[in-house]
């Protein structure tokens, strides 16, 4: 466990004084993720160097097992708390296995079980331990550096681990990866760990907690689900504000958010088309076969463009809309095809791909407003 009590760190640099920790107090128990969010100098490394005590605090006190850390020996203190830092740190003359296996080492471990540990979370970084052991940093990319860092603060097997932005330099699809294997292990070795983090998505896949800090005050600490539900105040709903809207297109499906059924047999007349678009307040009608199979849309424009057509049947003036979903696609699928495809619309089928509805720009804009309207009225 990891107590903060009332902890401050004031730098000062020429005549200026920073405050980069202001009074922060939190409680981190163990086998927490706790994630610290927030933007660039707000205090989020000082805040992890001063719990291995490379930086020492001005006031307050941290504690480690209910023991207050300035009481124990620093290098003692280290090799129990792994440090992945921001820039990565590796050591450039020796070897990356020479890297992992630095602090196993000193602390004594046998040449045979250091070789080990280095094959171990070489491959659950995902690197071919035979390839990348005898390798110099130099020779990786960076985000390969950033997963030996990982792997390094992981070598000893301490049981708190404080990671400064680990994932940061990695591509979007191996972090995900990486992700994913991290909160597997985490599950099994049950860690303390601190994770500083730029990427709010990150901060809700990984955390138990989230910590968010502006300007070294600790400003709301709590689950993801509160803080996405119930943001302390306007700097947190600033800061997780487009995320929010993020989030929510993932989790919902467009079941939820799509028209109602729309559709029309194809023995529709014209003009009746043109009411029921009105009706729908859409420019659009979804038109659909006998068997409610999709058949396409017809658009106001192209009724209008020749007012003699609106005395012919509509199957004339029927253009494809090919791009079909499914209704347990989420909202973010649906916006992701409409843009990849330049299409403003899209046709929702059932499994059986039979028409249920359509939904387009202004469905979801209706279902985001909706909903955050009834979040607030709620409160929340
Ligand atoms: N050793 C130092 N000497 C003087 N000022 C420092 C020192 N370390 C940090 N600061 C200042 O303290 C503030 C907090 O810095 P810190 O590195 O903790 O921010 P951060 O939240 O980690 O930022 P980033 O997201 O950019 O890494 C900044 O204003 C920074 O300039
Ligand atoms: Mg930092």
């Amino acid at each position: 466990m990891i107590e903060y009590v009332n902890v401050s760190k004031t730098f000062t640099n020429e005549a200026h004084k920073i405050t980069a920790v202001n009074d922060i107090s939190l409680k981190i128990n163990q086998g927490e993720l706790v994630v610290l969010l927030g933007p660039s100098g707000c205090g989020k490394t000082t805040l992890l160097r001063l719990t291995n005590r490379l930086e020492e605090l001005d006031r307050g006190h941290i504690l480690i097992n209910n023991r207050k850390i300035d009481t124990q020996d620093e290098v003692k203190l280290r090799q129990g708390i792994g440090y992945v830092i921001q820039e990565i740190g590796l050591f450039p003359n020796k070897t990356i296995g020479e890297n992992i296996g630095m602090i196993p080492k000193v602390i004594g471990w046998n040449q045979n079980k250091v070789e080990k540990r280095i094959e171990e979370l070489l491959e659950m970084m995902n690197l071919d331990s035979i390839l990348y052991k005898d390798k110099y940093p130099h020779q990786l990319s960076g985000g390969q550096r950033q997963r030996i860092g990982v792997a390094r603060a992981l070598a000893a097997n301490p049981d708190i681990l404080l990671m400064d932005e680990p994932f940061g330099a990695i591509d979007p699809i191996n972090r995900k990866n990486i992700q994913d294997q991290f909160l597997t292990l985490q599950k099994k070795l049950n860690k303390t760990i601190i994770f500083v983090s730029h990427d709010i998505h990150e901060a809700l896949k990984m955390a138990d907690k989230i910590a968010i800090i502006n300007q070294g005050e600790l400003i709301q600490f709590d689950t993801p689900e509160n803080i996405l539900l119930d943001p302390k105040n306007k700097f947190v709903e600033e800061f997780i504000g487009t995320e929010r809207a993020m989030k929510v297109l993932d989790l919902v499906r467009v079941k939820e958010a799509m028209s109602s059924i729309s559709y029309k047999y194809d023995d529709l007349e014209v003009k009746d088309a043109l009411k029921l678009m009105k009706k729908n307040n859409r420019d659009y009608l979804l038109i659909c076969s006998e068997d409610r199979r999709p058949l396409g849309y017809i658009s106001r424009e192209d009724i209008l463009k020749n007012p003699f057509q609106q005395e012919s049947k509509i199957i004339n003036l029927i253009k494809d809309l090919d791009i079909r979903l499914t209704y347990t696609s989420t909202l973010k699928e649906a916006l992701t095809i409409m843009v990849s495809n330049e299409v403003t619309k899209l046709c929702i089928v059932d499994q059986n791909g039979t028409l249920v509805g359509a939904i387009d720009f202004t469905d979801i804009q209706d279902y985001l407003s909706k909903n955050y309207r009834r979040n607030q009225e709620m409160g929340l």
